[in-house]
Protein backbone atom coordinates (compact mmCIF):
# COMPACT_ATOMS: atom_id res chain seq x y z
CA UNK A 1 0.00 0.00 0.00
CA UNK A 2 1.43 3.49 -0.76
CA UNK A 3 -0.35 6.63 1.05
CA UNK A 4 -0.41 9.63 -0.77
CA UNK A 5 -1.32 12.60 1.31
CA UNK A 6 -2.42 16.19 -0.84
CA UNK A 7 -3.61 13.88 -3.65
CA UNK A 8 -6.36 16.17 -4.61
CA UNK A 9 -3.90 19.07 -5.06
CA UNK A 10 -1.86 20.49 -8.32
CA UNK A 11 0.70 18.34 -7.26
CA UNK A 12 -0.82 15.52 -6.07
CA UNK A 13 -2.99 15.03 -8.67
CA UNK A 14 -0.12 13.86 -10.79
CA UNK A 15 1.70 12.26 -8.24
CA UNK A 16 -1.29 9.82 -8.17
CA UNK A 17 -1.80 9.52 -11.84
CA UNK A 18 1.65 8.17 -12.03
CA UNK A 19 1.47 6.30 -9.51
CA UNK A 20 -0.78 3.97 -10.49
CA UNK A 21 -0.25 4.45 -14.14
CA UNK A 22 3.60 2.78 -13.01
CA UNK A 23 1.87 0.24 -11.25
CA UNK A 24 3.43 1.32 -7.43
CA UNK A 25 0.62 -0.35 -6.00
CA UNK A 26 -2.33 0.01 -4.47
CA UNK A 27 -2.59 3.66 -3.27
CA UNK A 28 -4.44 5.53 -0.19
CA UNK A 29 -5.64 9.08 -1.12
CA UNK A 30 -5.78 11.42 1.63
CA UNK A 31 -6.71 14.64 1.79
CA UNK A 32 -9.28 16.76 4.33
CA UNK A 33 -11.74 16.58 2.05
CA UNK A 34 -12.85 13.14 1.58
CA UNK A 35 -15.39 13.49 -1.05
CA UNK A 36 -12.55 15.31 -3.14
CA UNK A 37 -10.26 12.63 -2.84
CA UNK A 38 -13.21 9.69 -3.28
CA UNK A 39 -13.65 11.23 -6.82
CA UNK A 40 -9.99 11.38 -7.39
CA UNK A 41 -9.80 7.73 -6.70
CA UNK A 42 -12.45 6.98 -8.94
CA UNK A 43 -10.32 8.32 -12.42
CA UNK A 44 -7.36 6.59 -10.90
CA UNK A 45 -6.27 3.69 -13.49
CA UNK A 46 -4.95 1.54 -10.58
CA UNK A 47 -6.48 -0.01 -7.17
CA UNK A 48 -7.14 3.38 -5.19
CA UNK A 49 -9.56 4.28 -2.27
CA UNK A 50 -9.55 7.31 0.05
CA UNK A 51 -9.85 7.93 3.48
CA UNK A 52 -10.25 11.60 5.12
CA UNK A 53 -7.11 12.77 7.12
CA UNK A 54 -5.85 15.99 8.21
CA UNK A 55 -2.18 15.84 9.07
CA UNK A 56 -2.36 18.21 11.88
CA UNK A 57 -4.62 15.14 13.71
CA UNK A 58 -1.84 12.76 14.63
CA UNK A 59 -4.39 9.71 15.29
CA UNK A 60 -5.93 10.09 12.00
CA UNK A 61 -2.39 10.59 10.47
CA UNK A 62 -0.73 7.63 12.28
CA UNK A 63 -3.52 5.44 10.83
CA UNK A 64 -2.82 6.80 7.26
CA UNK A 65 -0.12 5.65 7.65
CA UNK A 66 -0.22 2.41 9.38
CA UNK A 67 0.44 -0.13 6.78
CA UNK A 68 1.90 1.32 3.97
CA UNK A 69 5.10 0.54 2.86
CA UNK A 70 5.86 4.22 1.29
CA UNK A 71 3.97 7.39 2.37
CA UNK A 72 3.96 9.98 -0.15
CA UNK A 73 3.59 13.87 1.02
CA UNK A 74 2.28 16.28 -1.35
CA UNK A 75 0.62 18.53 1.20
CA UNK A 76 1.93 21.65 2.79
CA UNK A 77 2.30 24.27 3.45
CA UNK A 78 5.65 22.57 3.49
CA UNK A 79 7.02 25.02 6.08
CA UNK A 80 4.46 23.76 8.76
CA UNK A 81 4.53 20.29 7.32
CA UNK A 82 8.48 20.18 8.01
CA UNK A 83 9.27 16.18 9.65
CA UNK A 84 5.23 15.84 10.78
CA UNK A 85 4.19 13.03 8.19
CA UNK A 86 7.54 11.42 7.98
CA UNK A 87 7.80 10.87 11.35
CA UNK A 88 4.32 9.11 11.32
CA UNK A 89 5.75 7.44 8.29
CA UNK A 90 8.59 5.90 9.83
CA UNK A 91 6.99 5.00 13.41
CA UNK A 92 4.08 2.92 10.99
CA UNK A 93 7.54 1.51 9.52
CA UNK A 94 7.44 2.95 6.36
CA UNK A 95 9.59 4.88 3.52
CA UNK A 96 8.55 8.41 2.94
CA UNK A 97 8.34 10.86 -0.33
CA UNK A 98 7.76 14.41 0.36
CA UNK A 99 7.43 17.14 -2.03
CA UNK A 100 9.03 19.75 -0.16
CA UNK A 101 10.77 20.17 3.07
CA UNK A 102 14.80 20.97 2.03
CA UNK A 103 17.06 21.35 4.71
CA UNK A 104 15.35 22.20 7.06
CA UNK A 105 13.00 19.17 6.96
CA UNK A 106 15.65 17.15 6.08
CA UNK A 107 17.61 18.95 9.40
CA UNK A 108 14.25 17.98 11.68
CA UNK A 109 14.11 14.74 10.80
CA UNK A 110 17.77 13.44 11.19
CA UNK A 111 17.82 14.94 15.02
CA UNK A 112 17.62 12.42 17.07
CA UNK A 113 18.15 9.48 14.15
CA UNK A 114 16.61 7.76 11.77
CA UNK A 115 15.00 4.14 12.34
CA UNK A 116 17.36 1.39 10.85
CA UNK A 117 16.80 0.67 7.27
CA UNK A 118 13.98 3.28 6.51
CA UNK A 119 14.86 6.14 4.05
CA UNK A 120 13.02 9.34 3.39
CA UNK A 121 13.44 11.70 0.50
CA UNK A 122 12.47 15.34 0.73
CA UNK A 123 12.13 18.34 -1.67
CA UNK A 124 11.09 15.84 -4.84
CA UNK A 125 9.39 18.05 -6.99
CA UNK A 126 10.72 20.93 -9.56
CA UNK A 127 12.32 23.43 -8.04
CA UNK A 128 14.18 22.16 -5.50
CA UNK A 129 14.43 19.07 -6.86
CA UNK A 130 14.83 18.62 -10.88
CA UNK A 131 16.80 22.14 -10.48
CA UNK A 132 19.81 20.47 -8.25
CA UNK A 133 19.57 16.76 -10.08
CA UNK A 134 19.57 17.72 -13.87
CA UNK A 135 22.35 19.66 -14.02
CA UNK A 136 24.57 16.99 -12.81
CA UNK A 137 24.31 15.89 -16.17
CA UNK A 138 26.92 18.16 -17.66
CA UNK A 139 29.03 17.51 -14.94
CA UNK A 140 29.59 13.77 -15.07
CA UNK A 141 33.12 12.50 -14.92
CA UNK A 142 34.73 16.22 -15.69
CA UNK A 143 35.19 19.11 -14.01
CA UNK A 144 33.19 22.25 -14.91
CA UNK A 145 34.75 25.84 -14.55
CA UNK A 146 31.38 27.26 -14.82
CA UNK A 147 27.45 26.34 -14.45
CA UNK A 148 24.61 28.25 -15.33
CA UNK A 149 21.35 27.67 -13.63
CA UNK A 150 18.25 29.24 -14.86
CA UNK A 151 14.54 28.20 -13.83
CA UNK A 152 11.38 29.74 -14.25
CA UNK A 153 8.19 31.03 -16.28
CA UNK A 154 4.75 31.44 -16.25
CA UNK A 155 3.23 29.20 -13.72
CA UNK A 156 -0.14 30.34 -11.37
CA UNK A 157 1.01 29.99 -7.78
CA UNK A 158 -1.70 27.97 -5.51
CA UNK A 159 -2.04 30.09 -2.30
CA UNK A 160 0.02 27.43 -0.49
CA UNK A 161 3.18 27.63 -2.63
CA UNK A 162 2.52 31.53 -2.98
CA UNK A 163 3.20 31.15 1.05
CA UNK A 164 6.28 28.70 0.86
CA UNK A 165 7.71 31.01 -2.02
CA UNK A 166 7.68 33.25 0.80
CA UNK A 167 8.89 31.73 3.48
CA UNK A 168 11.48 30.16 1.88
CA UNK A 169 14.44 32.23 2.86
CA UNK A 170 17.38 33.01 5.45
CA UNK A 171 20.49 30.84 5.15
CA UNK A 172 18.62 26.99 5.24
CA UNK A 173 17.71 28.17 1.86
CA UNK A 174 19.74 30.19 -0.44
CA UNK A 175 21.75 33.46 -0.39
CA UNK A 176 19.79 36.65 -2.80
CA UNK A 177 22.94 37.79 -5.09
CA UNK A 178 25.17 35.60 -4.70
CA UNK A 179 27.28 33.38 -6.76
CA UNK A 180 29.25 30.37 -5.98
CA UNK A 181 33.09 30.86 -6.87
CA UNK A 182 35.94 29.24 -5.46
CA UNK A 183 34.96 26.54 -3.28
CA UNK A 184 32.38 29.15 -1.07
CA UNK A 185 29.50 31.61 -1.16
CA UNK A 186 30.29 34.83 -3.16
CA UNK A 187 28.31 37.14 -1.45
CA UNK A 188 26.75 40.48 -3.43
CA UNK A 189 28.53 39.65 -6.64
CA UNK A 190 25.69 39.16 -9.45
CA UNK A 191 22.74 41.68 -10.43
CA UNK A 192 19.28 40.83 -11.58
CA UNK A 193 19.46 40.20 -15.71
CA UNK A 194 16.85 42.58 -17.13
CA UNK A 195 14.82 42.03 -20.15
CA UNK A 196 17.49 39.30 -20.96
CA UNK A 197 16.97 36.49 -24.14
CA UNK A 198 17.83 33.00 -22.88
CA UNK A 199 17.29 29.54 -24.90
CA UNK A 200 14.08 28.06 -24.59
CA UNK A 201 12.40 30.86 -23.43
CA UNK A 202 9.26 32.51 -25.43
CA UNK A 203 9.69 36.21 -23.73
CA UNK A 204 12.73 38.20 -23.02
CA UNK A 205 12.64 37.20 -19.09
CA UNK A 206 13.86 38.72 -16.13
CA UNK A 207 16.79 36.64 -14.45
CA UNK A 208 17.10 37.11 -10.04
CA UNK A 209 20.26 35.69 -8.79
CA UNK A 210 19.06 33.67 -6.24
CA UNK A 211 22.10 31.05 -4.78
CA UNK A 212 20.06 28.03 -3.02
CA UNK A 213 21.39 25.91 -0.45
CA UNK A 214 20.36 23.03 -3.48
CA UNK A 215 22.35 24.97 -5.59
CA UNK A 216 25.14 25.13 -3.35
CA UNK A 217 25.16 21.35 -2.21
CA UNK A 218 25.55 21.26 -6.69
CA UNK A 219 28.67 23.10 -6.59
CA UNK A 220 30.13 20.98 -4.24
CA UNK A 221 29.21 17.86 -5.38
CA UNK A 222 30.48 18.84 -9.01
CA UNK A 223 33.27 20.68 -8.03
CA UNK A 224 32.23 23.59 -10.24
CA UNK A 225 34.32 26.67 -9.99
CA UNK A 226 31.77 29.19 -10.63
CA UNK A 227 27.95 28.45 -10.74
CA UNK A 228 25.53 30.72 -11.03
CA UNK A 229 21.61 30.32 -9.99
CA UNK A 230 18.35 32.38 -11.42
CA UNK A 231 15.05 32.62 -10.68
CA UNK A 232 13.52 33.56 -13.96
CA UNK A 233 10.27 35.68 -13.96
CA UNK A 234 8.24 36.87 -17.30
CA UNK A 235 7.48 40.38 -15.87
CA UNK A 236 8.69 42.43 -12.86
CA UNK A 237 5.25 41.64 -11.21
CA UNK A 238 6.18 38.88 -9.04
CA UNK A 239 9.58 39.95 -7.91
CA UNK A 240 8.11 42.93 -6.70
CA UNK A 241 4.92 41.51 -4.97
CA UNK A 242 7.73 38.54 -3.26
CA UNK A 243 10.05 42.31 -2.25
CA UNK A 244 7.18 44.29 -1.04
CA UNK A 245 6.27 41.15 0.98
CA UNK A 246 9.45 40.33 2.39
CA UNK A 247 9.60 44.02 2.93
CA UNK A 248 6.86 44.02 5.31
CA UNK A 249 7.15 40.63 7.10
CA UNK A 250 8.64 40.04 9.89
CA UNK A 251 11.72 38.53 9.88
CA UNK A 252 10.82 35.91 12.70
CA UNK A 253 10.78 31.90 12.71
CA UNK A 254 7.68 31.28 10.03
CA UNK A 255 6.24 29.17 12.57
CA UNK A 256 5.48 32.16 14.73
CA UNK A 257 3.78 33.99 11.82
CA UNK A 258 0.12 33.50 11.42
CA UNK A 259 -1.94 32.82 8.26
CA UNK A 260 -4.10 35.55 8.66
CA UNK A 261 -0.93 37.51 8.68
CA UNK A 262 0.56 35.26 5.44
CA UNK A 263 -2.38 35.44 3.66
CA UNK A 264 -2.76 38.92 1.98
CA UNK A 265 1.04 38.56 1.38
CA UNK A 266 0.48 35.42 -0.48
CA UNK A 267 -2.79 36.86 -2.44
CA UNK A 268 -0.46 39.33 -3.84
CA UNK A 269 1.94 36.71 -5.07
CA UNK A 270 -0.92 34.58 -6.80
CA UNK A 271 -2.87 37.78 -7.71
CA UNK A 272 1.03 38.82 -9.54
CA UNK A 273 0.91 35.09 -11.24
CA UNK A 274 -2.36 35.51 -12.55
CA UNK A 275 -1.84 38.84 -14.47
CA UNK A 276 1.38 37.08 -15.76
CA UNK A 277 -0.47 33.78 -17.08
CA UNK A 278 -3.41 36.53 -18.45
CA UNK A 279 -0.83 37.91 -20.90
CA UNK A 280 1.06 35.26 -21.37
CA UNK A 281 0.23 31.97 -20.95
CA UNK A 282 1.46 28.69 -18.55
CA UNK A 283 5.09 28.24 -19.39
CA UNK A 284 7.92 26.60 -17.84
CA UNK A 285 11.68 26.42 -18.60
CA UNK A 286 15.05 24.92 -17.19
CA UNK A 287 17.78 25.62 -18.95
CA UNK A 288 21.17 24.74 -17.63
CA UNK A 289 24.70 25.44 -19.20
CA UNK A 290 27.94 23.92 -18.54
CA UNK A 291 31.25 25.16 -19.27
CA UNK A 292 33.81 22.17 -18.98
CA UNK A 293 37.55 23.50 -17.83
CA UNK A 294 40.15 23.67 -20.75
CA UNK A 295 41.56 20.00 -21.50
CA UNK A 296 38.32 18.22 -19.94
CA UNK A 297 36.73 15.27 -21.65
CA UNK A 298 34.03 15.95 -24.25
CA UNK A 299 29.99 15.83 -23.24
CA UNK A 300 27.41 17.88 -22.83
CA UNK A 301 26.75 21.58 -22.47
CA UNK A 302 23.23 21.96 -22.09
CA UNK A 303 20.25 20.72 -20.50
CA UNK A 304 16.75 22.14 -22.04
CA UNK A 305 13.57 21.28 -20.41
CA UNK A 306 10.16 23.30 -20.95
CA UNK A 307 6.85 21.85 -19.83
CA UNK A 308 3.32 23.86 -19.65
CA UNK A 309 2.75 22.84 -16.11
CA UNK A 310 5.07 22.66 -13.62
CA UNK A 311 2.96 21.67 -10.75
CA UNK A 312 2.09 18.75 -12.83
CA UNK A 313 5.87 18.11 -13.44
CA UNK A 314 6.69 18.19 -9.90
CA UNK A 315 3.81 15.14 -9.35
CA UNK A 316 5.67 13.45 -12.14
CA UNK A 317 9.11 13.76 -9.88
CA UNK A 318 7.06 12.93 -7.08
CA UNK A 319 6.22 9.68 -8.60
CA UNK A 320 9.87 8.85 -10.02
CA UNK A 321 11.13 9.33 -6.56
CA UNK A 322 8.10 6.95 -4.58
CA UNK A 323 9.06 4.43 -7.62
CA UNK A 324 12.83 4.42 -6.77
CA UNK A 325 12.01 3.97 -3.06
CA UNK A 326 10.35 1.58 -3.64
CA UNK A 327 12.67 -0.36 -5.88
CA UNK A 328 15.61 0.12 -3.56
CA UNK A 329 17.91 2.79 -5.44
CA UNK A 330 17.36 5.27 -2.71
CA UNK A 331 19.96 4.00 0.13
CA UNK A 332 18.27 4.40 3.61
CA UNK A 333 19.02 7.73 5.49
CA UNK A 334 17.75 11.00 4.79
CA UNK A 335 18.34 12.44 1.68
CA UNK A 336 17.01 15.74 -0.91
CA UNK A 337 15.89 14.59 -4.18
CA UNK A 338 18.54 16.25 -6.25
CA UNK A 339 21.30 14.32 -4.24
CA UNK A 340 19.62 10.60 -3.63
CA UNK A 341 17.96 10.21 -7.37
CA UNK A 342 19.57 8.55 -10.88
CA UNK A 343 19.94 12.11 -12.97
CA UNK A 344 19.65 9.85 -15.96
CA UNK A 345 17.25 7.50 -15.35
CA UNK A 346 15.22 10.58 -14.38
CA UNK A 347 15.99 11.94 -17.18
CA UNK A 348 14.97 9.08 -19.47
CA UNK A 349 11.54 8.86 -17.63
CA UNK A 350 10.64 12.53 -18.11
CA UNK A 351 12.01 12.49 -21.73
CA UNK A 352 8.82 9.82 -21.91
CA UNK A 353 6.32 11.69 -20.59
CA UNK A 354 3.84 13.68 -21.91
CA UNK A 355 4.04 16.36 -19.78
CA UNK A 356 7.50 17.29 -20.53
CA UNK A 357 7.28 19.15 -23.82
CA UNK A 358 11.03 19.05 -24.57
CA UNK A 359 14.01 17.67 -22.79
CA UNK A 360 17.17 17.86 -24.61
CA UNK A 361 20.96 17.44 -23.41
CA UNK A 362 23.41 18.39 -26.25
N1 LIG B 1 9.35 21.36 -5.07
C1 LIG B 1 8.58 21.93 -5.99
O1 LIG B 1 9.01 22.12 -7.12
C2 LIG B 1 7.13 22.29 -5.69
C3 LIG B 1 6.31 22.64 -6.76
C4 LIG B 1 4.98 22.97 -6.48
C5 LIG B 1 4.49 22.92 -5.18
N2 LIG B 1 5.35 22.57 -4.17
C6 LIG B 1 4.84 22.47 -2.78
O2 LIG B 1 3.85 21.45 -2.76
C7 LIG B 1 2.92 21.70 -1.73
C8 LIG B 1 1.51 21.53 -2.31
O3 LIG B 1 1.29 22.53 -3.27
P1 LIG B 1 0.04 22.50 -4.25
O4 LIG B 1 0.21 23.69 -5.12
O5 LIG B 1 -0.12 21.17 -4.89
O6 LIG B 1 -1.16 22.77 -3.21
P2 LIG B 1 -2.73 22.56 -3.41
O7 LIG B 1 -3.10 22.51 -4.84
O8 LIG B 1 -3.40 23.55 -2.53
O9 LIG B 1 -2.97 21.08 -2.82
C9 LIG B 1 -2.80 20.79 -1.46
C10 LIG B 1 -3.25 19.36 -1.19
O10 LIG B 1 -2.95 19.05 0.17
C11 LIG B 1 -4.12 18.70 0.87
N3 LIG B 1 -4.00 19.25 2.21
C12 LIG B 1 -3.83 20.55 2.55
N4 LIG B 1 -3.76 20.69 3.87
C13 LIG B 1 -3.88 19.44 4.39
C14 LIG B 1 -3.91 18.93 5.72
N5 LIG B 1 -3.81 19.74 6.80
N6 LIG B 1 -4.02 17.61 5.89
C15 LIG B 1 -4.13 16.78 4.82
N7 LIG B 1 -4.15 17.21 3.55
C16 LIG B 1 -4.03 18.53 3.34
C17 LIG B 1 -5.27 19.30 0.06
O11 LIG B 1 -6.47 18.55 0.19
P3 LIG B 1 -7.61 18.94 1.27
O12 LIG B 1 -7.87 20.40 1.12
O13 LIG B 1 -8.75 18.04 0.92
O14 LIG B 1 -7.03 18.60 2.61
C18 LIG B 1 -4.74 19.16 -1.36
O15 LIG B 1 -4.97 17.85 -1.84
C19 LIG B 1 3.22 23.11 -1.21
O16 LIG B 1 3.91 23.00 0.01
C20 LIG B 1 4.11 23.71 -2.29
O17 LIG B 1 5.00 24.68 -1.80
C21 LIG B 1 6.65 22.25 -4.39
Amino acid sequence: MIGLLGATGAVGRTAAQRITAYGLGPLRVGGRDLAGAADLAATLPGTAHAVRVDLNDPGRLAAFCDGCRVVVNCAGPSYQVLDTVARAAFAAGADYVDIGGELAAKDALSTGGVPEGRTAVFSAGVMPGLSGLLPRLLAKGRPLRRLDLYVGGAAVFTPLSAVDALLTRGPKFGTPMAAWRAGRVAPNTLAPLNGVTLPGFPVPVHAWPYLTTEAQTLAMDTGADEVRSYNVFVTERLPEALTASWAQLPDTDPATLSPATLAPHADAVVRASLQDNADLGAFYVMLFTGRPRPGASPGPTRVLLTAVDSYALSGVVMALATRAVLTGSVPPGVHLAAEALDPDATATALHDDPLVEELTIR
